[in-house]
């Protein structure tokens, strides 16, 4: 079993979202995946899921022995299971070793385990330390995001082996920040890949149906071939990146001038009929 962990320095970034991108991936590939919701307090990783109503039981409830692993652990698809966080208590009331106790009695049954992480250096990344074989840091598309990623990274510097995922990039015109520049200023980490902006990604995960993304999207391709660096080390060069970028840009401009296109159509018909008349 591999133990992968998603930090990021700062909030807001993708975490969540790509916590559960990542696992959806590897189990379609056929590995046997389970996400863990490590955000104790601020849980979230059920939304993008869709399974906001059948959480009833948590890590921290499973740890306490409060329910069996059948309760808490949920089959979200084929060879992807989800363990949600508690939502009353926070990693102040949480005991670490316990839940490192959880994750150990489960680490024989997955091929990976993939840990959503909270925000910031607090204790949540503490219990990541102990538990992550390898970090995944996602950077949003700011230099704010980019210098709390790089604390992040020193920080877990000696915990396992970091790198770098830029997500919620644009291309051309849209985007705020150079890719090329922040992907320079990284003092020498991996960059393990780029995902570009999905708004089909952000509805879906909006609607509890991220699982029905697809894999040939610019996101889907981008998803993958992240995984794919990452595990095997192989650098993809810039290039490579920047040309999902600008598939991904074209994918949502073709999705939002269809309406705008059939409504036009709609409005010429309705003017020739008035013509006629
Ligand atoms: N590549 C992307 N394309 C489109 N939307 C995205 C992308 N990545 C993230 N989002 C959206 O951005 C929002 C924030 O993402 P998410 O909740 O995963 O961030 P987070 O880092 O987990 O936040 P927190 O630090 O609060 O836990 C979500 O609405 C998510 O759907
Ligand atoms: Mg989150």
């Amino acid at each position: 079993m591999k133990c992968l962990a998603l930090a990021s320095g700062k909030g807001g970034v993708g975490k969540t979202f790509l916590t559960a991108s990542f696992g959806l991936a590897l189990a379609r590939q056929g590995a046997s995946v389970l996400l863990l919701d490590g955000d104790m307090g601020l849980r979230n990783l059920d939304l993008p899921l869709g399974m906001e109503k059948q959480t009833r039981y948590t890590s921290w409830d499973l740890a306490r022995g409060r329910c069996f692993e059948e309760d808490s652990i949920l089959s979200v698809a084929p060879h992807l299971d989800f363990l949600p966080a508690a939502e009353e208590e926070d990693w102040k009331a949480v005991s670490r070793p316990a839940l490192s106790t959880v994750l150990e009695d489960l680490a024989d049954r997955y091929d990976y385990i993939l840990i959503d992480c909270p925000a910031g250096l607090g204790k949540g990344i503490r219990f990541a330390e102990k538990a992550a074989d390898a970090w995944l840091i996602v950077v949003g598309p700011s230099w704010a995001s980019r210098r709390d990623a790089l604390k992040t990274a020193a920080c877990i510097g000696k915990q396992g082996r970091a790198a770098l995922v830029f997500n919620d990039f644009q291309t051309g015109s849209d985007a705020g920040v150079s890719l090329a520049e922040l992907i320079d200023s990284v003092d020498g980490l991996q960059v393990a890949g780029v995902i570009p902006h999905s708004s089909k990604g952000n509805r879906l995960a909006q609607q509890g149906r991220l699982k029905e993304y697809q894999r040939d999207s610019a996101f889907g391709k981008a998803v993958e071939l992240t995984l794919k660096s990452f595990l095997t080390g192989t650098v993809y060069p810039l290039s490579r990146w920047q040309s999902l970028l600008q598939k991904a840009k074209k994918e949502d401009c073709e999705r939002e001038n269809r309406p705008a296109g059939s409504l036009l159509l709609r409005q010429r018909a309705k003017a020739a009929r008035w013509r006629r008349r």
